[in-house]
């Protein structure tokens, strides 16, 4: 009798690290990832996305004291700038008539695209 509760116990145990090991999967933990729609836009702002961003990929060519090409993307009035002429977002898209930015990297990730494609398209507020 004892022996068969102790064969049930395992038999739990053994089960229940199955079941967890079948969800145990990136599809079923992270249902987003990989996804096109991975790339959250909706709460797109100056301060958080954009600037962040130029920070990263742009300034280091871009700053007020770098400012290759006379362009400079430091701030927000400069980014604005540019994102109202279209520069912005033609130049990291790689858009026919517009210098392919960053310069010598590689392309910037699609969702990086799109975010400044939802700043710009936004008006690029001073968020
Ligand atoms: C390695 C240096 C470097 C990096 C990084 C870089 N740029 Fe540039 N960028 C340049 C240079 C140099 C020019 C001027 C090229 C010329 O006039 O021939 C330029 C020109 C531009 C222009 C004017 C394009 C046009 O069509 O007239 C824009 C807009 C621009 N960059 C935006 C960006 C943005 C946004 C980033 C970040 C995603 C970036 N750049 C990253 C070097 C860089």
């Amino acid at each position: 009798m004892i022996l068969k509760k102790r064969l049930a116990a395992v038999l739990v145990i053994v089960l229940t690290f199955q079941v967890a090991c079948y969800y145990d999967n990136e599809e079923e933990l992270y249902p987003d990832s990989g996804q096109p729609n991975a790339c959250d836009t909706t709460a797109v702002t100056y301060s958080a996305t954009i600037k962040p961003l130029l920070q990263n990929k742009c300034y280091v060519c871009h700053s007020q004291a770098a400012a290759l090409g006379n362009v400079v993307v430091e701030g927000y009035a400069n980014a604005r700038q540019y994102a109202l002429t279209g520069q912005l977002y033609g130049s990291i898209n790689h858009s026919s008539g517009y210098l392919p930015m960053p310069q010598g990297g590689g392309k910037l990730p699609a969702c990086d695209i799109a975010t400044v494609k939802k700043w710009v398209d936004d008006g690029a507020p001073n968020n």
